[in-house]
């Protein structure tokens, strides 16, 4: 059997530590049943971070973050923290966290399970067998870039200040990913940017333009702008195969992707950094959405999103790829036959707590596997 791994997990805030804990019985389960075997810790991050320590992510526990094979993170943030310093909100631990693992490639697949066709707020036929890649820089762009602030004026009034930035190396990485995804999926890549009026944007055209003659020719590539890439998702989503976009961009439209699903509480994201000498890279895995404070503790949200972000980090991080496909299709199988929890009920299904979920989901892998 290969070695033990080592796995890092940061439930966060709100509904996290509830998924949390039942991606955790799918990990116990994987150990139990030989199929990998794994060192998990737990670490405080976000609110619970600030309540415990002052601070959304400690510096120990960003060391540990980099000494894991991989993260498994919740969600953060919620209405308790909303009168904490901006530069120690929740949000902060998550984006620091991001910028200190250098997990540049923010993976965000937006499939429709044919069981929940009917749960999209699109017509079926426009969505039904929808399969979207979003892949969204992550640690540039406006979230990062400087200046930025909020300064007084000599009048008295404030200015706040976020700048945009890309440069050459940072939309190059990002859409060599994006390029080898659609590789492997077959397909196409749409680069989405605003050329037409910030010139970031002129330039990520022009890179990934160049990266596409150079490199990869053979994966056709169109280019859009973000308003219209909007547009184009509630018009016609199933043109798309992989989107590649900045942070800001990437964070709008994965979400209007999300939804074009039926549930935020079915999609997983993995966030990706650069392969070093010894084939290693640092990652991030996470769910779309995002600590729902108005359900949170009352055994109601979704664990599916978390449990698929544990399948694509079995994938990416581990190259487990089996197992990967196994969870996803326990889940699928699940969605088709079992009850639903609240945010995505369909008639005649009874309604699962978080945990009865995950019993669902341990029960149809003990069937498959
Ligand atoms: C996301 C979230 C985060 C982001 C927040 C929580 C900082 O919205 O992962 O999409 O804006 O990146
Ligand atoms: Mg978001």
């Amino acid at each position: 059997m290969s070695a033990s791994r080592n796995i890092l997990l940061l439930p966060g805030d709100g509904i996290g530590p509830e998924v949390m804990a039942q991606a955790r019985r799918v990990l116990d389960w994987l150990q139990s049943t030989g199929r990998g075997r794994f060192e998990v810790t737990e670490d405080l991050v976000g609110g619970a971070a600030i309540d415990a320590h002052g601070v959304p992510v400690r510096d120990a526990t960003v060391a540990r973050a980099l000494a894991a094979d991989a993260v498994l993170f919740g969600s953060v943030g919620g209405p308790k923290w909303d009168s904490v310093p901006f530069e120690i909100r929740p949000e902060a631990g998550l984006l620091r966290l991001r910028k200190e693992l250098g997990v540049f490639a923010n993976l965000r697949p937006a499939k429709v399970f044919d069981a929940l066709v009917e749960s999209s707020s699109l017509k079926p036929e426009l969505v039904r067998g929808l399969d979207i890649m979003i892949v969204r820089e992550c640690i540039g762009g406006i979230y990062f870039g400087e200046p930025r602030g909020i300064e007084t004026l000599p009048d008295g009034s404030q200015r706040g200040v976020n700048t945009e930035s890309y440069t050459t190396q940072e939309i190059t990485r990002v859409g060599r990913v994006a390029f080898d995804l659609a590789r492997a999926r077959q397909g196409r890549v749409c680069s989405v940017e605003k050329a037409n009026v910030m010139e970031s944007g002129l330039l990520w055209r022009q890179v990934m333009t160049a990266l596409h003659a150079a490199e990869y020719a053979d994966v056709p590539l169109t280019h859009m702008y973000a308003d219209n890439c909007a547009m184009q998702l509630a018009r016609n989503p199933r043109q798309f195969d992989v989107i590649v976009t900045g942070n800001l961009f990437g964070d709008l439209l994965s979400d209007l992707a999300a939804m074009l699903t039926g549930s935020l509480g079915l999609l997983p994201s993995a966030t990706l950094g650069a392969v070093d000498a010894a084939g290693r890279r640092h990652a991030l895995y996470e769910p779309i959405h995002g600590s729902a404070p108005d359900i949170a503790g009352k055994g109601l949200a979704n664990p599916l999103a978390q449990i698929l972000s544990l399948a694509l980090l079995l994938r990416y991080s581990f190259g487990m790829t089996q197992d990967a496909a196994l969870i996803e299709l326990a889940v699928e199988n699940t969605l088709g036959s079992a009850g639903r929890t609240a945010d995505i009920p369909a008639p005649g299904r009874a309604t699962l707590s978080t945990a009865q979920m995950g019993d669902a989901v341990l029960a149809e892998l003990g069937r498959l596997g």
